[in-house]
């Protein structure tokens, strides 16, 4: 959600730097967007565009510094007026924002009786106006941006531009930023990706904080407008890992790594798991939170862990747990699982919980991410970038430490691994044998909805599927419990109806497979995915007993079942219409 990329130092083609970086932030997804770049005569060149960059370029000039924003529409529609950068009224101050100024109305009326003149209907716009505003009797930019930052509301990052003086003005609230510096240079972005290309030197902003970006180097001020040391990060991936190699798309690579991802949570991850389940266990009440795909990755770990830990875990989406903080106490522990580490509705809720002196377990894939930077205690996936916007290989990485932590706290841990390397070999099958699951979606395709259902465990299991489907292919996709079937599901089971039921040989299987006969008898086509095969199953995929850990290779194949649907339907699955990779506002 909202990208944004900016440059300063000695490449005299800083045009085509942004336009790169804007590109390796597109799959955080976006509507609209534009640059701001001063070139050697001095002007600045300012061009927006609505829809995607595509194969765009931007004509070439001479220039070492400038800014470009991805925009993802919240206030005002997908237009060229409402694509950053903003600019004041002197057209000296280009500025890009991530995030929403919750007060922008107010703000505005105030600026308009100053007469400003605004352009466009966003809340970003009066950031521009603000600042000149304040400076006009304020010379000193870091107190202009101080003073700026204590005038808006809301969960934001802001980049002010100032071309006359060849600087950056840096700063945040929730929404993330991180400042890269290489050879006499900087990179702005909204997160590392875009940066790893050029520089392994990261700096991570704080909320509080302002870092000014000038010829002459970088500093960091704390929220008084005092010097602060810049303690730096390396970052450990290769830039290379961001590239789709030789996959057609993000998703399939994605779903292809996770058996070598899967290994590695075993072969390395053990100290940590031993840890997470000691903090577990110390805790008085552990609430699980995460939004999408993270959410039901927490609502499987409370199946998880009460069957296998025998310990009650609670679980709540982030964006309600906010209204669920009232119950905490010190002692308790809020897990929180996020694969970017950045969802900003996780971000919010930790942060109320932890005004009620909760501690913070968090499970990301990003180092140095804001909900890693605000935990007690982190783990990482270290299931390497993912660019799908649909989540795939986070998913099952976060299952399979759930999985682990639930078995060490039962004391059956040699089991654990022994059923999640069962699950691997499960996976690796599936990915093998994809094109089973291409001729499923090339059968179902044109079906308007899609039911998926499963038991305990296997519920979780259903939601995610039923989420990976829709997000990609578009089609209407339900995921319920088995038992909810004769509630009010089965009405809308109609001749040939997909409904797919997720059936291991557990405690849930019989009342699955009765659940299976019920839309059968409506005419329903029944895929069942077992270990055991059943003559109700119009179509039947074999998935091995891996115990509880069959979850894993279950939502493997509705992964793939979605990036077929998805490519059966002419979209894209790495950019779905309207979703964002990591949703950085409210
Ligand atoms: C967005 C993405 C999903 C993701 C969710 C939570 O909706 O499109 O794929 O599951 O955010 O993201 P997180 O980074 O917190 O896991």
């Amino acid at each position: 959600m909202c990208g944004i990329f900016g440059y300063l130092g000695n490449n005299q083609h800083a045009g085509a730097l942004i336009l790169d970086g804007l590109k390796a932030l597109e799959y955080r997804g976006y509507d609209s967007w534009g640059v701001a770049i001063k070139k050697a005569d001095g002007t600045v060149f300012i061009e927006k565009h609505t829809g995607k960059i595509g194969n765009a370029s931007l004509p070439v000039f001479q220039s070492h510094i400038g800014i470009g924003h991805t925009r993802w529409a919240t206030h005002g529609g997908v237009t060229n007026k409402n694509a950053h950068p903003h600019v004041d009224c002197s057209k000296k101050i280009a500025i890009v924002h991530n995030g929403i100024v919750e007060n922008f109305k107010p703000l505005k009326s105030h600026l308009i009786q100053k007469k400003h003149i605004f352009t466009s209907e966003t809340d970003s716009e009066v950031i521009a106006h603000l600042i000149e505003e304040i400076h006009t009797t304020e010379p000193d930019l870091v107190k202009v941006m101080q003073r700026l930052r204590s005038k808006i509301h809301g969960m934001n990052a802001i980049i002010a531009f100032f071309p006359e003086y060849e600087s950056f003005y840096i700063i945040k609230n929730g929404s993330p930023i991180v400042v890269g510096v290489g050879n006499k240079e900087f990179f702005i972005a909204s997160d590392t990706s875009a940066i790893i290309p050029h520089t392994k030197r990261i700096y991570f902003l704080e909320d509080e904080e302002m870092l000014e970006l000038t010829k002459s180097g970088i500093r960091l001020y704390n929220n008084t407008g005092m010097k602060k040391k810049i303690s730096y990060s390396t970052i450990t991936y290769s830039a290379e890992s961001a590239q789709k190699g030789s996959y057609d798309h993000f998703m399939l690579k994605e779903i292809s790594e996770q058996p070598q991802i899967l290994k590695n949570i075993i072969d390395t991850k053990k100290r940590e798991i031993i840890q997470a389940a000691q903090i577990i266990k110390k805790a008085y009440g552990t609430y699980l939170i995460g939004c999408g795909t993270a959410s039901y990755a927490c609502l499987a770990g409370t199946y998880l862990f009460s069957k296998i830990a025998h310990r009650h875990i609670n679980f709540a989406i982030s964006s309600e747990f906010s209204y669920l903080v009232d119950f905490l106490k010190d002692s308790s522990l809020v897990f929180a699982l996020s694969q970017s580490g950045e969802t900003i509705d996780t971000i919010s809720s930790v942060k109320k919980a932890k005004e009620k002196n909760a501690k913070l377990l968090s499970l990301t894939n990003s180092r140095g991410s804001t909900l890693y930077r605000m935990s007690d205690y982190n783990l990482l996936l270290h299931a390497g970038p993912e660019k799908a916007v649909a989540s795939t290989k986070a998913y099952t990485a976060k299952i399979a430490f759930l999985y682990l932590i639930a078995h060490k706290i039962a004391k059956t841990y040699s089991l654990g691994e022994k059923n999640l390397t069962k699950a691997i070999d499960e996976v690796t099958e599936i990915i093998f044998h994809k094109s089973k699951i291409q001729s499923l979606s090339s059968k179902i395709k044109d079906h308007q909805s899609i039911f998926i259902l499963g038991r305990g465990v296997s519920y979780a299991a259903a939601l995610e599927s039923a989420l990976k489907i829709k997000e990609v292919s578009y089609i209407h996709a339900e995921g319920f419990a088995a038992g909810e079937l004769k509630h009010g599901v089965i009405a809308l089971i109609e001749k040939d109806t997909p409904v797919i039921l997720f059936n291991p040989e557990d405690e849930t299987y019989d009342d699955t497979l009765s659940a299976a006969h019920e839309v059968k008898a409506r005419g329903a086509h029944v895929i069942g995915v077992s270990s055991r095969n059943d003559d109700v199953y119009d179509t039947y995929i074999e998935v091995k007993n891996c115990g509880d850990a069959t979850i894993i290779p279950n939502v493997v194949i509705a992964q793939l079942l979605g990036y077929y649907l998805s490519l059966s339907k002419g979209h894209d699955p790495d950019k779905p219409r309207n979703l964002a990779k990591s949703v950085t506002v409210k």
